[in-house]
């Protein structure tokens, strides 16, 4: 089957939580279902070409200085890493391996022209690995409408809360687009201030400036201000299509990881964001010692010869991408409430946590018997699900919007 192309960034609020483990695995699985190309955003780390070993003849500063194209940066895996071509259709563009001040702090003109190069891009599957924070060189390429994958760890709280951040940004990021003074919704503010709205979303970004402090209670104070005015419906529109897609790293069962990682990470979802935010679990990765010595020897865990364990048959494979398949229905969000009918952020998410612990109860009967390289697999079947059984802005997206562009998309979806 010939899909769409489809545009699927890592990012995590931290680095160290196994971004780049992921999107290499993750990259190297779906590449057996179609031409992948992953990209290294995490300039300056370079890391990517750190974890293959292979011999890297142009990487993006070939494209950002050398006016290469995209595609004649990107590098192959070699027979010695690959006798049987069974990852032929892999291809990674890497990082420049030395810090190169305007490469590795690429501005907007590069960004966008990345981009540009990026969109048009033959490929069925390109995975970004972006680098830890929040600066445009990560927001810019997100997509507006989902939150790509995320990675977090348990017990690790501080990357947890800047995950958590990675949706703020991405959701103010388009709030100001829609009320940017050149958007193309401007014409259905009627008679609304721009630059009234802007201050109001300027306090509700700010964590500081209470009583404020989320989108649920921006829009409260929209309605109050406005009453049943379209722009209203626009913004709740934008909140209530996104879906954040996470993945958890180091996963050391359902308690550890429920409590120490998803339950405190929908809880900064509801007090900081918005409390109406689907999330949706595709799978972890555990922590084994076999994950971080493939890094080291540069030989990728799904490449890697296991010791004993012989590959699994075809039919574990079905199995898997079966088990992948019973998540394919998004779960909805958290229905809206009234302000009266509203608690703060911990209460209003504790109905949606249960069942958030009960998704990993059913994936941990799903995965009991799996081994850590069966981890990629299982999240590598349930991107291909999600990628088959729903609109390309679900999940990932079949292009990267520019700042000026992404008002357009929304117009479009909020009619
Ligand atoms: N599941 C895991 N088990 C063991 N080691 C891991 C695992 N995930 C990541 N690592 C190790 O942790 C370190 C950070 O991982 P990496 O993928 O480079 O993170 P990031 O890209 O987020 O900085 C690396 O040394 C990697 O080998
Ligand atoms: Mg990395």
């Amino acid at each position: 089957m010939r899909r769409e192309k489809r545009i699927i960034p890592v990012s995590s609020g931290k680095g160290g939580v196994g971004k780049t483990t992921i999107a290499l695995n993750l990259a190297l699985a779906l590449s057996r279902h179609g031409r992948t190309l992953l990209i290294d955003l995490d300039m300056g780390t370079s890391s990517v070409r750190n974890c293959v070993d292979v011999l890297v003849q142009r990487d993006l500063y070939h494209f950002f200085k050398k006016n290469y194209s995209l595609s004649d940066c990107a590098t192959t895996l070699s027979t010695r890493i690959d006798p049987k071509g069974e990852y032929k259709n892999f291809a990674f563009v890497a990082a420049p391996q030395h810090l190169i001040e305007d490469v590795t702090n690429f501005d907007r003109a590069k960004r966008e022209r990345l981009i540009d190069a990026i969109n048009r891009l033959d490929a069925d599957f390109i995975v970004l690995d972006l680098k830890a924070g929040l600066d445009p060189s990560v927001t810019d390429f997100l997509p507006h409408s989902n939150s790509g994958i995320l990675i977090f760890t348990p017990h690790l709280i501080a990357a947890t809360m800047a995950a958590a951040d990675i949706v703020k940004a991405i959701m103010f990021r388009k709030l100001r687009t829609v009320f940017a003074p050149d958007s193309p919704l401007y014409h259905e503010m009627k008679g609304v201030p721009p630059a009234l709205i802007n201050a109001l979303i300027d306090r509700v970004e700010d964590p500081y400036d209470s009583p404020i402090h989320d989108l649920d209670a921006f829009i409260d104070d929209l309605h109050h201000a406005l009453g049943d005015h379209p722009i209203i419906r626009y913004v709740a529109s934008a909140i209530d299509s996104f879906v954040v897609h996470f993945v958890i790293n180091r996963f050391n069962g359902i308690r550890e990881s429920y409590e120490t990682a998803i339950k405190p990470f929908a809880r900064a979802l509801a007090e900081n964001v918005t409390a109406h935010l689907a999330i949706e679990h595709l799978g972890w990765v555990v922590s084994h010692a076999k994950i971080d010595e493939s890094n080291v020897r540069r030989v990728p865990v799904l490449i890697a010869k296991e010791d004993r364990a012989p590959a699994r048959a075809d039919s574990a494979m079905n199995e898997l991408s079966r088990l992948a398949a019973r998540y394919g229905k998004p779960r909805p969000a958290p229905a809206r409430k009234p302000k009266a009918a509203r608690a703060d952020g911990a209460h209003v998410a504790a109905p949606y946590l249960d069942g958030q612990l009960d998704m990993l109860r059913r994936m941990q009967d799903d995965l009991g018997g799996v081994t850590y390289r069966e981890n990629f697999l299982y999240i590598a079947y349930r991107v291909l699900h999600m990628i088959d059984s729903r609109r390309p802005g679900d999940f990932g997206d079949t292009r990267l919007y520019k700042r000026s562009e992404i008002a357009q998309a929304l117009a479009r979806r909020g009619r």
